[in-house]
């Protein structure tokens, strides 16, 4: 069984599609990290995280590795351990500049495929549902109003004793959303067979729940 979940940025996809991936044994795979990885090495090669021919001229030599830890789940770019760094916010809008070019997309999503290609996943991401996993058996749509989403972000950057400011926190989110829905290619879009949830005025634990019940009644899932 193949799980997508999609939506804007905030609203919670990581959280919620690595807690149902736990809960139903499933594999879980955060393509937002790709991205990220890509934005990091753009970033650190000094180029324009919006040229397509600067960044034609790295994506071949780009090696992206996920692992699966006792201390949780962690990316490799090019052999070096970039989960905590790609996490930086100067990261996130990078990520969605390389996120535009289609030359980056294509490599990534061969990537993301081929991971789902032996097993059950819960993939999430922005096209998961509309390309990547367009045969996924169960899809969702994962929202909040951007004032919860950009509450949620700005508290968890401070639990990590970052710099945060809210109103700069949602002004980036709101152009970050902007930047990956208007893409051309595969952009930031609910499919038509997917299930919209918003958790606006959801805890984490109804969610979970939520969903874990659709995948029950798509496939007779133990749970
Ligand atoms: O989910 P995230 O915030 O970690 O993703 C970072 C950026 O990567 C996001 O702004 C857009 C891009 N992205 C994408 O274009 N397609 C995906 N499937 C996942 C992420």
């Amino acid at each position: 069984m193949k799980i997508a979940i999609d939506g804007p940025a905030g609203a919670g996809k990581s959280t919620i599609s690595k807690a149902v991936a736990g809960e139903l044994n499933y594999l879980y795979i955060d393509t937002g990290a790709m991205y990220r990885s890509v934005g990091l090495a753009a970033v650190e090669a000094g180029i324009n995280t919006r040229s397509e021919t600067e960044l034609a001229g790295i994506i071949g030599d780009i090696l992206i590795d996920i692992k699966n830890t006792e201390d949780g789940q962690k990316y490799y770019l090019n052999g070096r351990d970039v989960t905590q760094k790609i996490r930086e916010p100067q990261i996130s809008m990078a990520a969605s500049d390389v996120a535009v070019i289609p030359a980056v997309r294509l490599k990534l999503v061969e990537l993301q495929r081929k991971l789902a290609e032996k097993t059950d996943v819960v993939m999430d991401g922005r096209d998961i549902g509309t390309y990547v996993l367009r045969d996924a058996e169960l899809k969702i749509f994962l929202t909040a109003s951007v004032d919860e989403r950009a509450r949620r972000r700005y508290n968890e950057l401070r639990q990590k004793n970052s710099e945060a400011d809210l109103d700069a926190v949602r002004a980036e989110m709101i152009k970050r959303d902007k930047n990956d829905s208007e893409r051309e290619f595969a952009p930031l879009r609910q499919a038509e067979d997917a299930v919209l949830v918003d958790t606006t005025n959801m805890d984490i634990g109804e969610v979970i729940d939520k969903i874990l019940q659709l995948a029950k009644e798509k496939k007779n899932v133990t749970l």
